[in-house]
Parts: structure tokens; sequence; C-alpha cells
């Protein structure tokens, strides 16, 4: 039904303007009496073998929404129902900002793909604490943080400790976002020397809470081996959570489409190799010390199975979910279970 009837309307026009006219009709269509419990009974694959311990939180099945598409918290609980066991929302940062001017956003048909160069577009980090105040618990919610484009890279820290503070009481854990193509020299941050001082930052705000949070550092998929190698002990010095592997590329190879030259992220089916090859490295080069969450391209149960014998403990979706809709959560979650049934 979405691959026949849905995507073909959804895709005749504008990806940002059909976003989010997609959102605000979500929000009236789970306010008809009983479409939650339908939604559930269709979409959720409730089974205990599905379950994740993953940096000390219990997710109810593996498969996630990456940042971006639920950048200011509003669609939570109705993306949770469409059967996500997780959704992290962001990225945030402390001062609302417009993000780059439109048009920034390309759907690659041929390729399977989208460019975005949003920009870290979003209604501040206080906008999204109102309506995670409404949040029941029933799907865990990651917190995604940035910085202002208009904080100089040497005030940045100021930004994600404001973010973390912030959110701190809403949220079950974090990402530090330094891996963005679209905020001027955001990716510097990824270089060891500041990275470590912001991830030691946060980890001493973290201690110094009653009960700390898991915090994770998202990477982008054009780090080299030796820039992979330094993350890796970093994340081991700082003793940080884990790694989300990865954001957009700025890479461009063998695209088909029109919009092919358009700055910004690039993300579908032509990050699905780069991505597997980051989890796989940082997996085997760390020994699995840290959980990697999985994330590039990934349009199929399969390419989902892939990832996580990669190394991936846990998945998330954003191009894959707009071009095959919700039934894929669903598909991955069986072969998730099949697969485990097998061994
Ligand atoms: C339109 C769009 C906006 C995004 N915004 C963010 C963001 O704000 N923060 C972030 O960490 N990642 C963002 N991402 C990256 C995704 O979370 C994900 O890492 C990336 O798209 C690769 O996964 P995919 O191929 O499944 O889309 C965005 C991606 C897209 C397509």
């Amino acid at each position: 039904m979405y691959k026949s009837v849905i995507r073909p309307f959804l895709f005749q026009f504008d990806p940002e303007k059909i976003h989010h006219f997609t959102f605000a009709s979500l929000g009236l269509f789970f306010k008809i009496p009983g479409m939650k419990k339908l939604m559930k009974n269709k979409f959720h694959q409730k089974d205990r073998a599905l379950e994740r311990e993953v940096f000390g939180l219990t997710f109810k099945n593996p498969v996630g929404l990456a940042a971006g598409l639920d950048k200011d918290a509003k669609r939570y609980k109705e993306l949770g129902a469409l059967g996500f066991g997780f959704i992290e929302i962001g990225t945030l940062t402390p001062k609302p900002q417009p993000g780059n001017p439109k048009k920034r956003l390309f759907r690659l048909k041929e390729d399977a793909g989208l460019i975005n160069r949003m920009g870290f577009n979003n209604e501040g980090v206080e906008a999204a604490v109102k309506r995670l105040e409404k949040n029941k618990g029933e799907v865990l919610i990651g917190g995604n943080i940035g910085k202002n484009k208009t904080t100089p890279n040497q005030k940045a820290i100021d930004d994600y400790k404001m973010c973390f503070e912030t959110l701190f009481p809403w949220v079950d854990y974090f990402v530090v976002n330094v891996s963005s193509p679209n905020t001027p020299n955001l990716r510097e941050l990824q270089d060891k020397k500041p990275l470590k001082n912001l991830l030691n930052t946060l980890q001493k705000l973290n201690r110094e809470k009653e009960a700390r949070k898991p915090i994770l550092l998202k990477i982008a998929p054009d780090l080299n081996n030796k820039q992979l190698l330094d993350i890796i002990t970093i994340i081991k010095e700082t003793k940080i959570d884990g790694i989300i592997a990865t954001n957009t590329t700025i890479g461009r190879e063998g695209l088909q489409s029109v919009h092919k030259s358009e700055k910004g992220g690039l993300s579908g089916q032509p990050l699905t190799k780069r991505s597997t090859e980051v989890i796989r490295f940082i997996a085997e080069k760390s020994n699995r010390a840290f959980p990697i969450i999985g994330v590039g391209g990934i349009h199929s149960a399969d390419d989902a199975l892939e990832k996580l014998q990669a190394g991936a403990s846990l998945v998330q979706l954003y191009t894959g979910f707009i071009y095959e809709g919700p039934k894929l959560i669903c598909d991955i979650n069986r072969a998730v279970l099949a697969r485990e049934r097998q061994l």
C-alpha cells in the first residue's frame, strides 16, 4: 500500500513541503479513535527475543528512527506507534534557528537517495522539552545535540553543555553530533583535541548527575582509517558509551540523478556500503569494546542484517523509511527474529 499508493502520491511534491504535510497528517491520523491501537497491531513485532540490552537500556526492538526526521520532538509518539524501538530527536541547538535557505532537500529517485543541506533547522532545545514533558515513556528517546550556526567552534562546548543540561531529564541517551556536513566547520570538531575536550566536558557533567545517561558520538562516513582509529582511542579514553555510524556523506560516487551535484549530505542507498564498512572497521579494530548503532542506506531487512553482522548492536532508518514506508521496520524485526531462531 505504501509503495503502490502513498509513495507515488507523496513523491509528486517538493520533499520538504511534503515532509511537513505528512507530519501534520500523521498527527491527525492518530487522533482518530482506535487508530493507535490499530497501527500497533499492524506494525508492532512484540517478542522478547527482539529486546536488546545496550548501554544499560532495554530496547524493545533493535530498529530506531535516525536523527533529523523528528528534529523538534513533534511526532515521537506516533512514530513510536509505527513500531520503532527508539526515536532519536534533534539535532537540537540551544537557540532556534531557521537552517539554510530553501531549496535544501533533494530526492534522488534513480539512486534511492536524498541530498540535504538543512543546516540544523530546529525550534531550539527548550521547545522540544515542552513536547517531551508530555512523554508517557512508551518509546525510548535519544537526544541528538549540536551547536548553533552563529556559535564559533571555540565556543561550541557551551552550546553542547546547554543542550545536555536542558535535555537531561527528558531523554534516555545522548548523541553528540559533530558530523553534519551542513554547518560550516562543524566536522573540525571531530579532530582529536577538540573532540576529546568536548566529550570529557560532557562526561564530567554526566558524572555529577545522580544517575548518568549514555553518551554516543555520531561520526561521518568520510573519515579515513587513521581518523577512525583515533576515534576509537578517544571513545576508550573518554569512556563514552558508543558510536553512531554514520551520518550523511559528502561523497558523490556513481550517482545518476539530476540532483547529484547539489551541495549537502547524501543519504540512502548510495551510502549503504560505506557505512557498513565503517561499522565493520570500528567493531574489528576496537574488539567490539563498545556498542555501535548502525545507520546509512538501510532499505531492506538484508541491509539491516548486514549492519548487525558487521558489528552494530542496533540500527536506525531515515531515507529507507521514506522510500520503503513503515513496513520496513516490521520486515527488519521479522528478519532479526528469523535469524535468531536459526542460530
Ligand atoms: C533530511 C535529513 C536531515 C537530517 N538531519 C540530521 C540531523 O539533524 N542530525 C543528525 O545527526 N543526522 C541527520 N541526518 C542524518 C541521518 O540521521 C542519517 O545518519 C543519514 O541520513 C544516513 O542514514 P539513511 O541513509 O538511512 O538516511 C539527516 C538526514 C536527512 C536525510
